[in-house]
């Protein structure tokens, strides 16, 4: 990771390496924390923040969830988002908000410990790769479920749940894979570790309910921007051996934007390329975030 200058920390700019926190924090022994993560692109002229207030108002509903109540206002974090990057003279970045449980009381029930807020923004590229992005990435079905509904919360990002995903994603890279693609309890494919699943089948394409997986942003992005080009977009559950006869199959997230998968459990995905629809959504999604497509779009918020 490229170290940036200042970290926004309980409202206040510190230096990179001077935002540390207690080893006894609540948060960092039973993952009673929330976070974000949100990108800023730039065309030859502007930088953006994409769908800043679309993250940060997920951002106060994981909070609400988690019962972690946030002592800034929305306004008051995005305000600090866009000066943190202005400070550390940013263009392209990765923009990490976490709100977690502090120190005092070390029982489960946090008690009135103090809610720590930061936010961090810094240079991270393509999160499956460049080769990802082009190519296409393998995948291996995970040995680890999804958590049930019950116990995940999927409409938060607590940073507890992640250890499913951590687990899920060591064991795919040991096993010599790029990616893990997790079902869920009932066995049908819910996501990957970080990012939502799309499959392309007789030019209709079909994903996960949000039901059972995180309502992702990038998500959202791609079912408009299929509808805009006249295409089915079905929201329903599949099982995984419709991932493996599918004419094309491609994740979604900020972090790894839309990568096509061209391998699932040693299966090749059709001819083993990225497919037609998946590269026409990726064309789209770049012109969109940079504003290239749309410069007036309100769903950027320029620097
Ligand atoms: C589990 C999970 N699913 C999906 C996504 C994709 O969400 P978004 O497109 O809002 O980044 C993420 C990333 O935040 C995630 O952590």
């Amino acid at each position: 990771m490229k170290k940036s200058k200042y970290i926004w920390f309980n409202g206040k700019f510190v230096q990179w390496d001077k935002a540390t926190t207690h080893v006894l924090s609540h948060g960092l022994h039973y993952g009673s924390g929330i976070f974000e993560g949100i990108r800023a692109y730039s065309n030859k002229k502007d930088t953006f923040i994409f769908r800043l207030s679309d993250h940060y108002t997920r951002f106060f509903n994981s909070a609400k969830v988690a019962f972690i109540k946030i002592p800034y206002t929305q306004n008051k974090l995005e305000n600090a988002t866009l000066e943190l990057i202005k400070k550390n003279k940013l263009r392209d970045c990765y923009i990490r908000p976490l709100a977690f449980i502090g120190d005092g009381s070390i029982g489960i029930n946090p008690s009135n410990n103090k809610i720590n807020v930061i936010i961090a923004a810094f240079k991270w590229g393509t999160y499956l790769g460049e080769e990802g992005v082009k190519k296409g990435i393998r995948a291996k079905i995970s040995s680890f479920s999804r958590m049930g509904v019950n116990s995940f919360m999927t409409k938060s990002k607590i940073s507890g749940n992640y250890i499913n995903s951590v687990f899920a994603k060591r064991e795919a890279l040991n096993a010599g894979y790029d990616e893990a693609l997790m079902l869920d309890t009932d066995g049908y494919v819910s996501e990957g570790t970080g990012e939502n699943i799309f499959i392309v089948r007789n030019n209709k394409i079909k994903t996960t309910p949000i039901t059972s997986v995180l309502e992702g942003i990038t998500r959202d992005c791609v079912i408009q921007i299929a509808k805009n080009n006249n295409l089915e977009v079905i929201e329903q559950k599949f099982t995984r051996d419709e991932l493996y006869i599918a004419d094309e199959v491609f994740l979604s997230g900020t972090a790894a934007e839309i990568t096509p998968v061209r391998e699932i459990d040693d299966r090749k995905i059709s001819s083993g390329n990225p497919g037609k629809v998946t590269k026409i959504i990726q064309e789209e999604y770049k012109d969109l975030v940079r504003g290239i497509s749309n410069p007036a779009s309100n769903y950027l918020t320029k620097i």
